[in-house]
């Protein structure tokens, strides 16, 4: 989806290697999540356990087996809270809860002792951005100009609708007189700032309607959100991913943000969001959250939703080794740039300044906001093969892999044909340009069966899928060519194998426009070579001498290989070899 697709830029050539620095060193004390393989759950389309076609807690359990043979280190379930569901659970009602239609806490606590029985991290979603508009705090807040949680979210009595140069954005949303303080907008569509009579105020939404602003100027707020982090650190859950973390905080003269060229899905002017995203303030809220992770034994970890145009900018996200802010802030540039493409000058890019931050890098090519990798990077005829050309980058790169349910057997978005079948809100309001989310949201494909094995309803949330018939988990565990047993193979190598667990990465014949070549080093250095072309590309020359070893390929002729002089590398294909 555009919106969330907003970063563009490249950084500029940053020398810093660290990475080189723990280059050799074998990696033993390492905390867990520092090689891991994420899997994202959304939790309403893995598995309905109790057949009202909606996914849930006890649909996870069963099929934690699934997850342990991929080898999967932990999971990230997107939020199970109370909501009003009005972004799929984006829109909290009570943070210390789970929402009915998911299950209970007792399904909570037993799902989290069966993962940590497989040796699956419990990660979960914390979205301290905004509440649900049906939270306590805001029902409170909006009821009056002077109770005690009125200033717990970002109010304002807005300006004079007769001021000079409004924007059309503000002129739409006039009320008793008043226009909004500024030319802000939702990032689903419209003014972000919504009237309440009972107060003769605005307040703020960088989301949907439904998601008011927190006001993080307020120190209560921080204590009532850390609070609710506590409640599920004392649970034992291994860590966080922070949702929309950058846009905390507001300017506080909420100046207008200065547009930019062009228009967005909504027919809105873009608008660079200078006052309004990414406030210095932000990076006090981390450290402090940092410090209160880092509170608890057993390694917790914060990972970040930080969707930055350039690595340097991201790199400010972990910190300093005094003040350190989140273990893996999401690397999204290599998946979702504006210009990604299945392309290997792209991938050797941003791969190789991925390495340049301070702290252990973190990869994602698919989630839940934008259309799936295998439609992104596929060209419509060789996508499965693409497809395991982009997973050995993912999980033979030295970060930490993020992947999400559906990816590894190679679910395709099914993005709605008609207006009337769409459930995500942006999708409606933005169709045609905007079709919304529910494209890669759709029911996890378990089987050729009824509903794809995910529900007994034939009435699920989201249309399954149809290619289920071909996409789905039970027949590829048994293809020994499938797309998800090529993923089980690379997670169980990069477990397993010193140089692809913690070797520096080298890149090398920098200058092909068809083969990406690194090296992860160590004592027995490992060789990966992803031919991103349509065509056969012969193997660059003195890579490795001798005889070799081939530790995984994706085409059956490289298998058999005995050195890499004169031989070549079929179309879009990934070999992963080492000395023999
Ligand atoms: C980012 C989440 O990934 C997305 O699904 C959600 O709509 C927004 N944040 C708002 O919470």
């Amino acid at each position: 989806m555009g919106i969330f697709r907003r970063i563009a830029g490249v950084a500029g050539s940053l020398c810093l290697f660290w990475a080189a620095l723990d280059a050799t060193a074998a990696d033993t004390k390492a905390p867990w999540w520092k090689h891991a393989l994420v899997y994202e759950i959304y939790p309403r389309s893995f598995g309905d356990s109790n057949g009202d076609g909606v996914g849930d807690l006890n649909g996870i359990n069963a099929h934690l087996d699934d997850l342990e043979k991929l080898g999967v280190d932990a999971i990230w379930i997107a939020p199970m809270y109370p909501s009003p569901q009005a972004d799929f659970g984006y829109d909290i009602s009570d943070y210390q809860a789970i929402d009915p239609q998911y299950g209970t806490m007792a399904d909570f606590d037993r799902l989290q002792q069966a993962a940590k029985q497989r040796h699956i991290h419990v990660i979960l979603d914390m979205v301290m951005n905004h509440t649900s508009d049906h939270h306590a705090w805001f029902v409170e807040s909006a009821s009056s100009r002077n109770n005690p949680k009125s200033d717990w979210y970002v109010w304002n009595d807005g300006i004079p609708a007769d001021t000079a140069h409004l924007s059309a954005v503000q002129r739409r949303n006039i009320h008793d007189g008043k226009a909004p303080p500024n030319n802000w907008e939702s990032m689903f569509g419209g003014s972000a700032w919504q009237w309440v009579p009972a107060r003769q105020q605005f307040y703020y939404h960088r989301f949907y309607i439904q998601q008011p602003d927190l006001n993080w100027r307020n120190p209560d707020v921080e204590k009532a959100m850390f609070g609710a982090i506590r409640f599920w650190l004392d649970r034992g859950v291994d860590g966080f991913r922070l949702d929309a973390i950058s846009v905390l905080f507001e300017d506080t003269e909420l100046r207008n943000d200065p547009e930019r060229p062009g228009t967005n899905a909504q027919g809105e002017p873009n608008l660079n969001y200078l006052y309004s995203d990414k406030l210095p303030e932000v990076h006090g809220v981390m450290r402090r959250l940092r410090a209160l992770v880092d509170s608890y034994p057993g390694q917790r970890v914060l990972i970040g939703e930080t969707y930055e145009p350039n690595i340097k900018l991201l790199d400010e996200w972990y910190g300093t080794k005094e003040a350190p802010q989140l273990q893996l802030p999401m690397n999204l540039q290599l998946g979702f740039g504006w210009q990604a493409s299945f392309d290997a000058t792209w991938f050797r890019k941003r791969l190789q300044e991925s390495q340049q931050v301070h702290g252990q890098p973190l990869l994602v090519v698919d989630n839940h906001d934008n259309p799936r990798s295998i439609d992104r990077f596929g060209d419509g005829t060789h996508d499965v093969e693409r497809a395991k050309v982009v997973a050995a980058a993912l999980l033979t790169s030295r970060a930490v892999a993020l992947t999400y349910y559906g990816a590894p057997i190679g679910m395709t978005t099914a993005t709605p044909t008609r207006v009337e079948d769409v459930r995500d809100p942006v999708g409606v309001t933005g169709w045609p340009k905007d079709k919304g989310r529910d494209g890669e949201r759709t029911p996890m494909q378990w089987t050729s069966g009824a509903q794809a094995g995910f529900s007994t309803s034939p009435k699920t949330w989201l249309p399954v899928n149809p290619n289920h018939a071909t996409v789905n988990v039970e027949d590829e565990w048994k293809q020994p060519e499938s797309l998800l047993n090529w993923h089980r193979q690379l997670i169980a190598l990069r477990r397993d194998n010193p140089a692809l667990r913690d070797g520096a990465m080298t890149f090398l014949d920098n200058d092909n426009p068809n083969v990406l070549v690194y090296r992860r080093e160590g004592t027995r250095p490992v060789l990966v070579m992803l031919n991103f072309s349509g065509s056969a590309q012969p193997v660059p020359k003195r890579l490795m001498q001798g005889k070799i070893r081939t530790l995984a390929a994706s085409e059956d002729s490289l298998r058999e290989v005995a050195t890499l002089d004169e031989a070549s590398l079929p179309a879009y294909s990934a070999w992963v070899v080492t000395s023999d």
